[in-house]
């Protein structure tokens, strides 16, 4: 494989075999597997560092501050009950986003490491095409590659008509929201999806009063509706409130607060905050890219239409990750990045976008992979349904975090599993279990006869998988 490399490099007219760009999950994992592989690879990135959306002002900072502030009331209200006293507890948020950024920069400087060590050339700056096979960077500089990858990522959504325009002042993004250096008194915040209710999370556990606004009938966007209302009730606990059903119609930004218009059942007209966070979603991004150099068009919804191997109408020009459709998520950027270096290597590659799981770390975390019962019923598809609660599982109990089940859906007659979600401690490491069960075709049955260690909270997907098939053992 090498040496065929070498041998086509050594006739080729380009400087490079694959131009990257974009260094996000998609981008730079995408970089590091071709540079592997023996491609000679260049990454172009205008942000300044390496890891993009993910890294920087999403996943990374976002888990930081969940964590963070998870502490403090762990602290404040729970160590308590484990003999553990701590008085005067306080949260010092510029810490926490000391703390944050320490995270994020081992982090970006570790995919740099990365580049380094896998002899990736890291280009600084803003790239444009210029020819099919020709980027120009920051305006000036050109370089040329055999293959092209666009790894550009996403932007927020605005909402649309011009309302509550985001100025990351008192307008959030959810870059600003990961930003302030105090608790707002009172948070409205615009989209009860993962970012709202993720960053929801952490600054009313830090002391804001926070309200979420969602025109949806549920919380958590793609959830099965069963598991979004057991999150809702023990969100609300927690403090968080809901306007369902509701519009934001309008706006006014003061010097100090923001006015929100609303129109909903049972709502307030207007609602007055410090700080609205708007979090109706994300764009793609593709501005300044040019693509109409190379003849390629963005769809309606903006994303850059590519076929089932990634490929854009330009054969040799690839698109991955936020910038197309499906799941905008950071693993499946980096599946989509590892599939097209893969078939360009001539190696056997594939995705499952069927098996890609989502987490939202709030507390407890949900999560799911594969269908909700509302797809599953739409489908005309007959399905099992077996469900076991933390309540009776024993390291839950151990640890007083008993909130949420786990509920796993089969087909009726195969047992073949279909799908499985989960509201529960560590529901976001334990659904790899049901990924990669569905990755490899599995039965409830063949998952009710694994043995799981005990204690365990993983105990918990046997005994649903026990439900769905026979009868779970526990309750
Ligand atoms: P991006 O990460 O957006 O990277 C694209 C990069 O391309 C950017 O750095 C950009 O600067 C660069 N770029 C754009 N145009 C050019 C150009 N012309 N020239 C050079 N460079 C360019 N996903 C998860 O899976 N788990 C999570 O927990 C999670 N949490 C999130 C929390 C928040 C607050 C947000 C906002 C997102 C979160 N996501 C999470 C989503 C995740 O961040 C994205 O799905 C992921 O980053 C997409 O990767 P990507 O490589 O496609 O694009
Ligand atoms: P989202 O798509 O998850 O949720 C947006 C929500 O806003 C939806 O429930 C939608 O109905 C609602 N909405 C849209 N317009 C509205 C309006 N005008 N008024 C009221 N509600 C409105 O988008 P979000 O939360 O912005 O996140 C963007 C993406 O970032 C996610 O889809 C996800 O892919 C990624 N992400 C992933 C995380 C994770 O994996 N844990 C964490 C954070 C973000």
């Amino acid at each position: 494989m090498l040496g065929k490399l070498r041998f086509a490099r050594r006739f080729a007219s380009f400087e490079y075999d694959l131009a990257v760009v974009g260094g996000g999950p998609g981008g730079y994992v995408a970089a590091i597997k071709a540079a592997q592989l023996g491609f000679k690879t260049a990454c172009i990135e205008k942000r300044g560092t390496l890891g993009g959306t993910c890294l920087n002002v999403g996943c990374i900072p976002a888990k930081a501050l969940l964590n963070s502030s998870h502490k403090f009331v762990e602290a404040q209200h729970e160590f308590k009950n484990h003999g553990v006293i701590c008085e005067n507890v306080r949260a010092d948020i510029p810490q926490m986003m000391k703390s944050k950024k320490k995270a994020v920069d081992g982090l970006t400087k570790g995919v740099e490491g990365l580049f380094k060590k896998n002899k990736v050339t890291y280009v600084k700056g803003a790239a444009a095409f210029s020819g099919k096979n020709e980027l120009t960077v920051n305006g000036t500089d050109k370089l040329t590659a055999k293959n092209i990858i666009i790894a550009t990522g996403s932007e927020p959504a605005a909402l649309p008509g011009g309302i509550l325009p985001i100025d990351e002042k008192n307008v959030l993004s959810s870059t600003g929201a990961m930003e302030l250096q105090e608790a707002p008194k009172k948070l409205v915040v615009v989209g009860a999806g993962v970012i709202g209710l993720e960053l929801g999370s952490v600054w009313s556990r830090l002391g804001s009063e926070v309200t979420i606004v969602e025109f949806m009938d549920k919380i958590g966007s793609g959830t099965d509706l069963e598991m979004g209302k057991t999150l809702k009730k023990i969100l609300e606990k927690q403090g968080l409130k809901f306007h369902l059903k509701t519009k934001v119609t309008g706006g006014e930004v003061g010097a100090d607060s923001v006015k929100v218009n609303l129109e909903g059942e049972n709502v307030p007209a207007t609602m007055e905050a410090d700080k609205v966070l708007i979090g109706v979603g994300r764009k793609a991004h593709t501005e300044g890219l040019n693509l109409e150099a190379v003849g390629l068009k963005v769809d309606k919804a903006g994303k850059i239409p590519v076929n089932e191997n990634l490929q854009t109408q330009q054969s040799h020009i690839y698109a991955i990750g936020d910038c197309v459709a499906g799941p905008m998520l950071a693993h499946k950027a980096e599946e989509d990045g590892i599939f097209v270096v893969e078939s360009l290597a001539g190696e056997t590659s594939h995705i499952s976008y069927e098996t890609v799981p989502w987490v939202i770390y709030t507390h407890p975390e949900i999560a799911w992979v594969g269908k909700t019962e509302e797809q599953l019923k739409e489908a005309n598809i007959n399905y099992k349904k077996g469900s076991f609660p933390f309540l009776a599982n024993s390291r839950a109990r151990a640890n007083h975090e008993t909130d949420g089940l786990v509920k796993v859906l089969t087909d009726s007659k195969t047992d073949r599993i279909l799908g499985m979600h989960m509201v529960g401690p560590a529901a976001g490491e334990i659904i790899m279990e049901g990924v990669l069960g569905m990755e490899y075709g599995a039965a409830s049955e063949d998952l009710a006869r694994t043995c799981h260690a005990h204690p365990g909270f993983s105990e918990a997907i046997k005994e649903a998988c026990l439900a769905a098939h026979s009868s779970p053992i526990h309750i």
